[in-house]
């Protein structure tokens, strides 16, 4: 099969339905990272997302609906502060996690009775989603553990002549995946980080949690216990206290003939730069470096041997997400993966 890239024009979003309707899969521009849909209501559409990802069969997938959809038969209960975020945030990078009525495949879910659907606000995404008006079950559009794509060329890449169709809309300005959202309980449990942040959910509901898995559990969001987001290279993480120890590494690895490249805040990356060092710059602010991160990472797994992270300093606004995602990419702080 070829791999063809279209616009969300009329040709593009007819051609990704009569492929959605035979069962096939389909990947899509969102504002966070592309994804990798199939018709949500398909058992074996659902299992093909799996195969082409190499995806664990216990990490379940997001229902994806254009903002129209109606979603009360596919969940059995909507609590009123999920009604807020709703209003809040949607369409937009929050994904809700309701009490499922059980009528998608039993292989978005995995098994759990609960059902992740997310409305994403890009341009792209919701001409696609409006054009096959069903729910779309869609993970991000990367190979499984690899770095999630934020361009169609990231998703060629990985799944070259293995997909019949990218829609492509672009970069994707968010940078990183939605966050996660319980919403089966009395509170909302944030279970992955993204651009949504606990502040903004808790300035309109009040209150918002975060969820920390207790050791020996299985976490509530099963994606998170996976290593993640890994560039095809060596890693190395340092703070920026143990920037001399970074230079050495950096330095050794010269010596051997490699090509070592760092990946700083982008006032840093300058400073290094000066020095003619080799360095990938992550931006200034929180926002910019959710934006960057992944094609930073791309882009160095091409070009490096080895990749030495100096961890950010910016705190605050989407960090917390940034984060999540740079330590999983580095391995640092998942060593029950
Ligand atoms: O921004 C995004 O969310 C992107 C775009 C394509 O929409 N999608 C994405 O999907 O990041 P994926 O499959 O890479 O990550 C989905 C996360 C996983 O951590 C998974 O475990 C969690 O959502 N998840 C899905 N269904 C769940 C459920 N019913 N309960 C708890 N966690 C769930
Ligand atoms: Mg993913």
């Amino acid at each position: 099969m070829r791999t063809e890239i279209l616009g969300a024009s009329r040709e593009g979003t007819e051609r990704a339905k009569e492929y959605i309707l035979e069962g096939g899969v389909v990947a899509f521009h969102t504002e966070t990272v592309y994804g990798l849909g199939a018709n949500a209501f398909n058992d074996d559409a659902v299992q093909k997302i799996f195969a082409l990802k190499g995806r664990p069969a216990d990490n379940p997938l997001i229902a994806h609906v254009h903002r129209d959809y109606d979603i009360s038969s596919l969940v059995d209960y909507v609590p009123d502060y999920a009604v807020l975020l709703r209003k809040a945030f949607l369409p937009g990078p929050l994904t809700m996690v309701y009490p499922s009525s059980g009528k998608v495949s039993k292989f978005v879910s995995c098994g759990l009775n609960t059902l992740a659907i997310r409305v994403p606000s890009s341009v792209t995404a919701q001409k696609f989603l409006k054009t096959v008006n069903l729910p779309i079950a869609a993970p991000s559009a990367n190979r499984s553990k690899h770095v999630s794509p934020v361009t169609a060329m990231h998703v060629y890449d990985d799944f070259k002549n293995e997909i019949p169709l990218i829609l492509d809309g672009g970069s994707c300005e968010g940078g990183i995946e939605s966050t996660v959202l319980d919403c089966t309980g009395d509170d909302p449990v944030v279970l992955r980080e993204g651009l949504v942040t606990q502040e903004m959910i808790a300035s309109v509901t009040g209150r918002c949690f975060v969820y920390e898995k207790k050791a020996g559990e299985r976490p509530k969001s099963p994606g998170m216990a996976y290593k993640h987001y890994a560039p095809q290279c060596a890693t190395a993480y340092f703070s920026i206290e143990e920037l001399e120890r970074a230079l050495g590494k950096y330095r050794e690895e010269k010596e051997r003939g490699g090509r070592p490249f760092f990946l700083a805040e982008s006032g840093i990356a300058n400073e290094l730069s000066k020095k003619s060092i080799n360095v990938f710059p992550l931006g200034d602010t929180d926002e910019e470096m959710a934006q960057n991160l992944y094609a930073q990472l791309r882009r160095a797994e091409k070009q490096a041997s080895l990749l030495i992270c100096l961890e950010p300093t910016v705190c605050g606004g989407v960090m917390a997400g940034v984060m999540n995602r740079l330590k999983r990419a580095f391995g640092i702080g998942t060593e029950e993966d």
